[in-house]
This record gives C-alpha cells, structure tokens and sequence, in this order.
C-alpha cells in the first residue's frame, strides 16, 4: 500500500468510525431520532474535511497500478466515506444533481470504470472483502449493533456461496453421477446454516439501532451525475447460481433477469462471471423431469429426493428473509416512522410497496408457491415428488 493510501486507510478504520459514533449518539437522544438536520454539524463538517484533504492526495497522485485488490480496496474506502456523507445529509441526491464531493467522485468513478464495479462501496466491500487488523474489521461505526449485522451478513453470505460452489460442482458430474449426491447433501447443510445464522441476526439484532443507525449508511447516493443505488446482502452471486441451478427463477423471465442486469456491477468481477455462466446452463429440475425414463432407478429416487430437499431448504432461506428479517427490520419500523422521511427507507430506492411486492414473488418463485400470476415451479416439483414416493 503506497503512503497516501494507507494513510487513508488508517483514518477510515480510526477517525472515520470516531465521527460516525458520534454523529450517531446525538442522533439516537433526539426523540425524532430519524432527524440529522441541525445536529452535530462541527462533526459533519471535519468529516467532510478531513476526507476530501485525503482524497484529494490520493486522487492527485494519478493512476498507480497497485492490482485489482488494491483498487478495490481504495474504492471501498472511498465508497464508506460517501456513504457517510449521505447518511449525515452532507450530501443529499434529491437537493443535487451532480455530488458536490467532486474529488472522491473522480477517484470513484477513475476506479470503478476501470476494474468493471460500480463506482460505489458493494457489500462485498464490508463483508467478503473485508481485512481485518488484528481482529477489527472496517465499519461505519463503533455500535455492537453494526457490528452484529455484518457477522451476521457475511455469515449467511459464505454459506450461501458455499450451497452454490456445491452445485456447481455438479454440472460436468451430471445429476446420475454417484457424486452427485454428495454435492447435493453438501448444498443442503449450507442452506440450513444460512437459515440458522437468520435466525440468529433476526432473534439478536436490535430494531430500532438497525433502523436508524446501521440502515442509513446504506442508502443511495450520488458518484458524479448518477445515483447508485444502495448495497445489500444480495450483491453476490452465489444466491441467483443457487436460483436457476436448480430452476426456481429463470434468466429469461423478465423480472428476475432485470434484477440481474441491475445487479452485475454490484458484484465482485469474479462473481459476474459466475453468474454470466449459470445464466446459460440449463437447470436441475429440468434435468431430472428429462430423466423420467430412469424414475424407477436407485440413484434417481435418492438423488431427486435430495434435489427435492435442497429446493425446500433454499425456499425457506427466502421466506425466512422476507417474512422474518424485512418484516421485523424494515417494514415494521417503517410504519411507526414520521411521513417525512419514508421517502428514504429503501437501500434500493422504490417505494417500500414496490419493493416489497417484488421480493414476494422472489420469496414465491424460491419456495415453488402456487401461484396463478407468476410463474412457479409448484407443479413441477409435485411431479418429481410423486415419482420419489
Ligand atoms: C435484499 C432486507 C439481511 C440476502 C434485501 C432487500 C431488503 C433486505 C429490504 C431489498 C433491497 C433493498 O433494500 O433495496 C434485509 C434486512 C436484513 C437482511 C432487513 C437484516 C437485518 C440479509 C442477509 C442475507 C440477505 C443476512 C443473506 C445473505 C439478501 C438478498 C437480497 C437482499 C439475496 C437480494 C434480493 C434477493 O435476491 O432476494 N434485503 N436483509 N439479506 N437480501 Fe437482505
């Protein structure tokens, strides 16, 4: 790491967090603690300071190639310090039209463009991607409770790559393959660890400090002219691999691939290209209702009983995320929030309506539910089990 950058790096993982803290105390005494309008600006102002001083080094020194994981880094750093100044309203998308954090803009988008990721801090950058110095992680905050949420979202993250490296696994093997069923049973535990470390984030994680001092560093926020949407657990790949490996979503259906599309840039490089791959390869569920044939064979019953499995396993990942983690830390919340700020709860940005109508079907297509409106694998899943019995 050359000097300006370290030295960067040092002040996000000590000052940067300082600031925040603070800021985040005289928020939370307020009785409308969603409110940060006339509070602590000396704080916001040395925040603002201080960063674009560091950036504005870092951004004349010009394009030392350092390799990709370094860029990354830095455009997290940068990224953790935009964020900032949106949660504090130092910036706001809707007051401007182009970011008045003209600097770090720059380097952003210098960075992004070059390694192929959107000009933003991702979630890898606070999760996967994260070095830790003698046991300290880079965050927003000192709060137990952001902390909390990112063990928690890491976590349920690599359990779900490790569910999706599984199955892919299988596709040179073949679903006849005797390994096959290995691979099947690895992909189950992992999905009951994501379920268990959900349920671990929704029974610990407290609602109020969720909502209103870890969520809002998550909000979009402007990198020159555009607003970029916010980061969430999702930008990974492994969860959609999962989806249409198995053939619960499918890439040419409007919807879920306009979610893919919007999502590409969110994601690490190498998780793009995952994904490009599995977009192409035919599912699973296909598979096996193509082996009727062979419904009566020893490895077809076993292997299709565990396919079977694994499709409930990850349907109840989805329903648990939309009916226990968006209810209780989203939704709920939303409802006893003052009008004025509603417009800000989404990361992503549509109206929470929307938003959540859309992760309903994403629940429904992941857990095969009858439904008339959209298409499920619901009928096709009874097939395969009728022919398991
Ligand atoms: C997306 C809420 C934790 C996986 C989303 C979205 C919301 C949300 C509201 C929609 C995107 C947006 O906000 O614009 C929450 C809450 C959590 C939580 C409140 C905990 C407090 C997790 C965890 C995982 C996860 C631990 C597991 C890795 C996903 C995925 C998506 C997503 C995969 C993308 C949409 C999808 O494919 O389902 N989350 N989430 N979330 N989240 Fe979470």
């Amino acid at each position: 790491m050359n000097t300006h950058t370290a030295i960067f790096d040092h002040w996000i993982r000590t000052e940067f967090v300082t600031l925040n803290s603070e800021l985040e105390q005289l928020y939370w005494q307020q009785t409308d603690k969603a409110n940060v309008e006339g509070i602590g600006e000396a704080l916001k102002q040395q925040l603002e300071k201080e960063g674009n001083v560091l950036i504005s080094n870092l951004l004349a020194e010009g394009n030392t190639d350092q390799g990709f994981d370094s860029a990354f880094d830095l455009l997290g750093n940068v990224g953790l310090f935009m964020a900032a100044c949106r949660r504090h309203e130092i910036t706001e998308p809707s007051r401007e039209t182009t970011s008045p954090l003209i600097e770090a803009s720059a380097l952003a988008m210098h960075i992004g463009a070059s390694i192929g990721v959107t000009p933003r801090f991702a979630t890898a950058h606070l999760t996967t991607h994260n070095k830790a110095l003698n046991g300290i992680y880079k965050r927003f905050t000192n709060l137990p409770d952001e902390k909390l949420f990112l063990d928690y979202n890491t976590q349920g993250i690599l359990a779900y790559k490790r569910a999706s490296d599984a199955l892919l696994k299988i596709l040179p093997l073949g679903i006849s393959h005797p390994l096959c069923g290995e691979l099947l049973k690895v992909a189950k535990q992992a999905l009951i660890d994501v379920i268990e470390s959900n349920n671990a984030l929704y029974s610990e994680l407290d609602t109020d400090r969720f909502f209103n001092c870890v969520r809002p560093y998550y909000k979009p926020y402007r990198v020159g002219k555009e607003v970029y949407r916010g980061a969430n657990a999702g930008d990974f790949a492994g969860i959609n691999v999962i989806d249409m490996l198995l053939g619960l979503c499918s890439a040419n259906e409007p919807s879920y691939s306009q979610m893919l599309v919007d999502k590409f840039l969110y994601m690490m490089p190498e998780d793009q290209q995952i994904l490009r791959e599995a977009m192409r390869m035919q599912s699973f569920m296909d598979d096996f209702l193509q082996a009727e044939q062979y419904k009566n064979t020893d490895w077809f019953k076993s292997h299709a009983t565990l396919f079977i499995q694994v499709c409930k396993l990850h349907g109840d990942t989805a329903v648990g995320h939309h009916n226990q983690l968006v209810e209780k830390f989203i939704v709920q919340p939303s409802k006893n929030m003052q009008q004025q700020h509603m417009s800000k709860v989404t990361a992503s940005g549509p109206p929470l309506n929307v938003l959540l109508d859309s992760l309903e079907k994403l629940r429904d297509r992941r857990a095969s539910a009858k439904r008339d409106d959209i298409k499920t694998r619901f009928d096709d899943l009874n097939t395969l089990k009728e022919w398991v019995k």
